[in-house]
């Protein structure tokens, strides 16, 4: 009785094996049908182990974005620089081939909320990469030994693969220093302009800043490229409205709603839109309305000027 009741556990598990074995093919499957549609190919390289601080804390994060370029608003200038940026990377090989490199060390300067991060994105997006995000909140310790020795590491790192490599926030080190007090972060920046200067290789490097003017001389000179952002104009407003509604029904007079809009962020639009978005889904109602984004528009303008943000 014994042994045939662990004969039968026997041919049960077995039957389980099989069954998993299926399971897990029939899943290989899907995805590699899944797989045939997508843009972009697999990435071996996000296997990769990310490396340490000292401390054991990640100093980078990976992921694969999903934003698209199309999704973004940006000035023609901008656009058509990220455009052949994109161009030059795709066609390294020609442009080696005449002893030329792409443009790769890209800074983005702006005020908050005006698509950087998204840019960096869209950028990893377009050419089928990952994008890898610097943490420089474990990347600077208060020894500058260690600092270097973490942003070595990542850029030793960043070289084992094809990705798009961003720094977010580089004032945080990189700024007008003239104030004594800062000598530390004066020689942590020193240590990263020579690092990037050193960087041999063709990934993208995108640092960003809030504060484009008053990074220094110095650190401008490290960049092949600075595009510049700005709070969208009316007539990016329109477009901006288009895209970020265009999931819901909405009849608004495009020029009233804009107008209220003026000399708020991307982000702050956005936010605008959500509010517009959930009212008209828990009010029941057809459609956004103009005055469903002017009321938001007014409301938010107060509380960002409450809570000391600026608005233009
Ligand atoms: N130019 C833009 N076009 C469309 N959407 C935008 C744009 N800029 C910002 N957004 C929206 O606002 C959100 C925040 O944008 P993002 O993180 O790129 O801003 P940022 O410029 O990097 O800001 P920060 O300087 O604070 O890091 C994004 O998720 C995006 O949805
Ligand atoms: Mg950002």
């Amino acid at each position: 009785m014994d042994e045939e009741s662990s004969l039968t556990d026997a041919v049960r598990s077995a039957l389980h094996e099989r069954h998993q074995q299926a399971g897990n093919l029939a899943a290989q499957l899907e995805r590699a049908a899944a797989g045939r549609g997508r843009r972009r190919p697999l990435t071996v390289n996000t296997l990769a182990p990310v490396p340490l601080s000292d401390e054991e804390v990640p100093l980078v994060t990976v992921s694969e974005p999903s934003t698209s370029l199309d999704d973004l608003v940006l000035t023609a200038h901008t656009f058509a620089a990220v455009r052949e940026i994109l161009n030059e990377q795709r066609h390294r090989s020609r442009l080696a081939a005449y002893g030329l490199r792409p443009r790769s060390k890209l800074l983005l300067a702006g005020p908050s909320g005006t698509g950087k991060t998204r840019t960096a994105e869209a950028l990893a997006y377009s050419l089928g990469i990952p994008l890898v995000r610097v943490r420089l909140s474990a990347v600077i310790s208060s020894y500058l030994g260690q600092t270097a020795r973490h942003l070595e590491r990542i850029l030793e790192y960043s070289q084992t693969g094809n990705w798009v490599v961003s720094f977010d926030e580089i004032d945080m080190f990189a700024g007008e220093r003239e104030d004594a007090d800062h000598g530390e972060m004066r020689r942590v920046s020193t240590v990263l302009l020579q690092q990037l200067e050193e960087y041999n290789s063709d990934n993208l490097v995108i640092a960003t800043t809030n504060h484009g003017l008053s990074l220094d001389s110095a650190m401008w000179r490290r960049f092949d490229e600075v595009l510049v952002y700005r709070h969208p104009t009316q007539s990016q407003i329109f477009n901006l409205l288009e895209i970020k509604l265009r999931r819901f029904r909405h009849r608004i007079n495009r020029e009233q709603a804009s107008r209220a809009l003026v000399g708020m962020s991307h982000a702050e639009i956005e936010a605008v839109c959500l509010d517009a978005m959930r009212k008209s889904v828990l009010d029941g109602a057809k459609a956004i309305s103009t005055a469903d984004i002017v009321d938001s528009a007014v409301a938010r303008k107060r509380r960002y000027k409450e809570a000391g943000k600026s608005q233009g």
